[in-house]
C-alpha cells in the first residue's frame, strides 16, 4: 500500500521543535483530515544526541545532510535559532528544493532579503509566522488580510519574556527571579540577553515593518534599548502619573519614509496595550481601510510557537510555487527616517538641587526648543528634589537637545532618566 504520509524535517528539537513533534502527534487525526493524509516528523537535527528527550527512535540526528538529502522531506521547520550555520542550512535546503518555515527572527531580520531571493530562485517557500509574536497570526494578517490597506503603523508589545518580567516585577518579584521563571517556562531565548536588551523585539519590529510597508527594514535600521536599566522609582512615578511602563515596538510610515524602534515606554493605563500582561503580546495595526485592529495573544512558549510553525507547514502544503507575496515585486525601497525626526512624548526624571529658579530654568530650556510640558511632579527632601516632567509629542532630536542643555545648567545631581510616553 502507498504511504500517504507527508514527511517534514525539523532543524532543532528544543522547546519549540519538541512541541511541534508532540502537537503533530496529539492533533494527528485533524491534521490528516485537513492535509489529505498524515503529517509527521521524519528527522530532527540536534547538537547533542545523547541528551534525554521524548523522541521516537531514529528521529533525532546530528547529520544535517540526512534532512537535506532525504527526497521524502518537502518541508523543513527551522526551530534551532542562531545565524550560522542556520543561514547556510536554509540556502542548502532551498537548493535541494525544500520549502522552509522559520521561527528565527534574528536570521530573518538580518538576512531576509538574501533568503527570500534564494527561495524564489529555487521556486520554494519561506514562511515565518512563528518568528513574530508566537501564536498571534500577525504575519498572515499583514501580508494577506490587510493587502487592500495602506498601512500607517504598527505598535505593540512583541517580546513575551520582558512583558512577563515587567508584570512579575509589578507584582513584587525581583528582576532576577522573574527572568529565571521566564527561562524555565521556555519563553526566553537561549541567550536571554537578546530579550532583555530589546534585540529580540527589534528583530521582530524589523520583520513587521518590512511586511507592513513593503520595504526592506533590517535590525540595523531599528534603534532599540531594553528593560535592564529600568528602576523601580520610575515605575512608581509612572503609576502616579497614570501610566504603566512597557517595552514598546513601533513601526511608522512617515512622509519621508519609514521609522522603527523599540524602547521602554510609558503607556497610559487606559491604553489597550497597558492591560497586556505576562507572556502575552499585542500588536495594533493601523490601515487606510480598516482604521485599526489589535491582535492579542501568547507571544512566547513551546506549544504557542509550535502552533504557528504547524500553521505555516499547512500553508506550504496547501499552496504551491513560490507562495504568497514571496517575490521581490512585493518590495519597494523606502528611506529610513532618522529617529531624531520621529515624534514622541517623553518622561524625564531629574535629580536636581532644591533651589529657587531650578524648575523655571528647566521649563525655559524646554520652551526654547518648542517642547510643551504635559505634567510636572516634584518631590523634595534634604535639599534635593526629584523632578518628573512629561512632555507632549515632539521630535526626539529636539528633546535630546533640550536634555543636553539641561545637563549643562549645572542643576542636576545625577544622570537624567528618559523614557518615551505614548499620548493619553
Ligand atoms: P532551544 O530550546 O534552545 O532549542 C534549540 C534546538 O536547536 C535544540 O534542540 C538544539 O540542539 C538545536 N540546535 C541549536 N543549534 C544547533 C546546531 N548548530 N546544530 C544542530 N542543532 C542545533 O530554542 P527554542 O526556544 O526552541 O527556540 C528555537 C527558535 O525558535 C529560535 O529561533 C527562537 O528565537 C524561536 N522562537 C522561540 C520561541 C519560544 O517561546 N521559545 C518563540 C518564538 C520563536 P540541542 O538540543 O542538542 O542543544
Ligand atoms: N524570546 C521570545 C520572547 C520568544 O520572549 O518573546 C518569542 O519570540
Amino acid at each position: 500500500m502507498t504511504d500517504l504520509t507527508t514527511s517534514i524535517g525539523l532543524l532543532g528539537y528544543g522547546t519549540v521543535g519538541s512541541a511541534v513533534d508532540r502537537l503533530l502527534n496529539d492533533r494527528a487525526e485533524d491534521i490528516a483530515r485537513v492535509a489529505g493524509g498524515p503529517v509527521a516528523v521524519r528527522h530532527a537535527l540536534v547538537r547533542d544526541i545523547e541528551r534525554r528527550r521524548d523522541a521516537r527512535d531514529g528521529v533525532l540526528t546530528t547529520d544535517f545532510a540526512a534532512i537535506r538529502d532525504d527526497p521524502a522531506i518537502g518541508v523543513v521547520a527551522e526551530v534551532m535559532g542562531g545565524i550560522e550555520p542556520t543561514r547556510g542550512y536554509l540556502l542548502e535546503l532551498f537548493a535541494a528544493g525544500k520549502s522552509v518555515v522559520s521561527a528565527n527572527k534574528q536570521l530573518l531580520a538580518r538576512h531576509g532579503a538574501e533568503l527570500f531571493a534564494a527561495a524564489e530562485r529555487h521556486r520554494v517557500q519561506l514562511r515565518f509566522e512563528a518568528s513574530v509574536c508566537a501564536a498571534i497570526p500577525v504575519v498572515k494578517v499583514l501580508r494577506e488580510s490587510m493587502i487592500a490597506n495602506d498601512v500607517a503603523g504598527v505598535l505593540g508589545i512583541v517580546n513575551g519574556t520582558t512583558n512577563f518580567i515587567l508584570s512579575a516585577m509589578a507584582g513584587g518579584q525581583t528582576y532576577g527571579d522573574a527572568l529565571a521563571r521566564a527561562q524555565e517556562l521556555g519563553y526566553a531565548e537561549a541567550d536571554p540577553t537578546e530579550d532583555v536588551n530589546g534585540a529580540d523585539a527589534a528583530a521582530k519590529i524589523a520583520i513587521l515593518a518590512s511586511i507592513a510597508f513593503h520595504t526592506r527594514v533590517t535590525i540595523d535600521d531599528v534603534p532599540f534599548n531594553g528593560i535592564e536599566d529600568l528602576e523601580a522609582v520610575d515605575a512608581a512615578f509612572a503609576a502616579e502619573l497614570g501610566y504603566k511602563i512597557k517595552l514598546i515596538g513601533s513601526a511608522q510610515r512617515l512622509p519621508g519614509g519609514v521609522a522603527a524602534s523599540v524602547h521602554p515606554t510609558l503607556v497610559p493605563t487606559s491604553h489597550a496595550l497597558a492591560g497586556v500582561e505576562g507572556s502575552f503580546n499585542a500588536v495594533m495595526l493601523r490601515g487606510s481601510a480598516i482604521r485599526e485592529i489589535t491582535l492579542v495573544g501568547p507571544g512566547a512558549g513551546g506549544d504557542e510557537t509550535a502552533s504557528a510553525v504547524i500553521g505555516d507547514v499547512m500553508s506550504v502544503l496547501g499552496t504551491s510555487g513560490t507562495g504568497f507575496f514571496q517575490s521581490d515585486g512585493y518590495f519597494r525601497q523606502l528611506p529610513v527616517v532618522p529617529e531624531s525626526e520621529v515624534e514622541s512624548g517623553f518622561y524625564l526624571r531629574l535629580d536636581v538641587l532644591d533651589q529657587p529658579g531650578v524648575l523655571a530654568q528647566i521649563a525655559r530650556v524646554l520652551a526654547d526648543v518648542d517642547i510643551s510640558i504635559e505634567s510636572v511632579i516634584q518631590r523634595a527632601a534634604d535639599g534635593r528634589a526629584q523632578l518628573v516632567v512629561t512632555t507632549h509629542p515632539a521630535p526626539e532630536g529636539r528633546f535630546f537637545d533640550a536634555v543636553g542643555r539641561i545637563r549643562s545648567l549645572g542643576v542636576t545631581r545625577a544622570e537624567p532618566t528618559m523614557l518615551r510616553a505614548l499620548p493619553r
